[in-house]
């Protein structure tokens, strides 16, 4: 039994490697075929907070979203902005995910999707929520999930496995394209605090592997050195890592080498260390709500890597 899982895990990492590399080889060719032709690079995925709070608050959130007290949307006019930016460096993303935190509490959401829709027309757009919210997919948010094809995928915690069918009915019933995640019962966390670890190293077991992360006129490799501040703020600490946000409305920035830029590894790669899997939990009462049981070792792993 033991011998046939380790094969199995064996032969989908090597899948796994495999397909990887077939995809940067591709995406290296499709670059070299792109500047022949002066046309721009195409980004493989790009992600945006709707909101950074979130109404679930699983304890072990990757984005830190449980220990964000307030309620924090992001500025639609900086969001207009920055993504006509990324319209002029990038000739399409193949896939923009709108998240968070969750991205049904955010009212403007609407607005969000019309604006993604208007600068990447040939993108997929996808709405990652927690589903507690669906009902909410009405009136004018339904109209423009709709007409703007954003396919809804759903990540199934605890509280809304029994409701899944009927969640799958609502979407199906308002003609609403979705994607619903088997029950999620085991998270994840990461973060190795001392920030002993090699980010070559890091980087090959990354939780956020290629998860270009959009925010207040800034990208970055992956969504943590725009969220570390949650950590920071609720744990008191201080890991900076502003040194890898880039500015994509500095002049003269060319896409090629903003893409390579993007894929290589970060010095703040050492924060993240061997993924620490346990039972999936949710913090409650929420933090918002006067909830204390949440540590620092909730995010941070134990075993620390080189
Ligand atoms: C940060 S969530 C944001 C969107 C939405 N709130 C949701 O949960 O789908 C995006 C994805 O990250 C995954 N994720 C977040 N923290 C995780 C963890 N500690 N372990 C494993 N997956 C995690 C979620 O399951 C979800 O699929
Ligand atoms: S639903 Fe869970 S994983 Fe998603 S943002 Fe909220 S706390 Fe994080
Ligand atoms: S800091 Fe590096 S290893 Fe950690 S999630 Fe981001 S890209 Fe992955």
């Amino acid at each position: 039994m033991l011998e046939k899982m380790a094969k199995k895990v064996v032969k989908s990492s090597f899948a796994v490697r495999s397909y990887l590399a077939f995809r940067r080889i591709f995406s290296l060719v499709d670059d070299a075929i792109r500047k022949k032709l002066n046309k721009k690079p195409v980004l493989y995925l790009l992600e945006y907070h709707m909101a950074e709070h979130c109404n679930m608050n699983c304890k072990n959130c990757f984005h830190f979203s449980p220990l964000v007290k307030t309620e924090t949307f992001p500025s639609l006019k900086q969001f207009k902005c920055d993504i006509v930016r990324l319209s002029e460096i990038f000739g399409n993303i193949k896939t923009i995910r709108l998240m968070g935190g969750e991205p049904l509490l955010n009212k403007e959401l609407p607005h969000f999707i019309y604006t993604t829709r208007k600068a990447f027309p040939r993108a997929n757009i996808h709405l990652l929520s927690n589903g507690l919210l669906y009902k909410k997919v009405e009136g004018d948010l339904l109209a423009a999930i709709k007409s703007h094809n954003v396919v809804i995928h759903i990540s199934l915690y605890k509280p809304m496995i029994p409701k899944r069918d009927e969640m799958a009915r609502y979407f199906t019933a308002n003609g609403v394209e979705h994607w619903i995640s088997d029950p999620i019962l085991h998270f994840a966390k990461y973060i190795n605090i001392d920030g002993t670890s090699n980010p070559k190293k890091a980087v090959r077991q990354c939780p956020a592997s290629r998860c270009v992360f959009l925010s207040n006129g800034k990208l970055a490799r992956c969504p943590l050195p725009f969220n570390i501040k949650h950590f920071n703020e609720y744990f008191n600490q201080s890991i900076n890592m502003e040194n890898e946000l880039i500015d994509i409305h500095t002049q003269g920035l060319d896409g090629f080498e903003l893409k390579k830029k993007l894929i290589q590894p970060m010095q703040s790669c050492r924060y993240c260390g061997k993924l620490e899997w346990r039972d999936w939990e949710q913090i409650n009462p929420p933090i918002s709500a006067g909830g204390e049981n949440i540590r620092i070792e909730d995010f941070c792993i134990s075993r620390l890597t080189d």
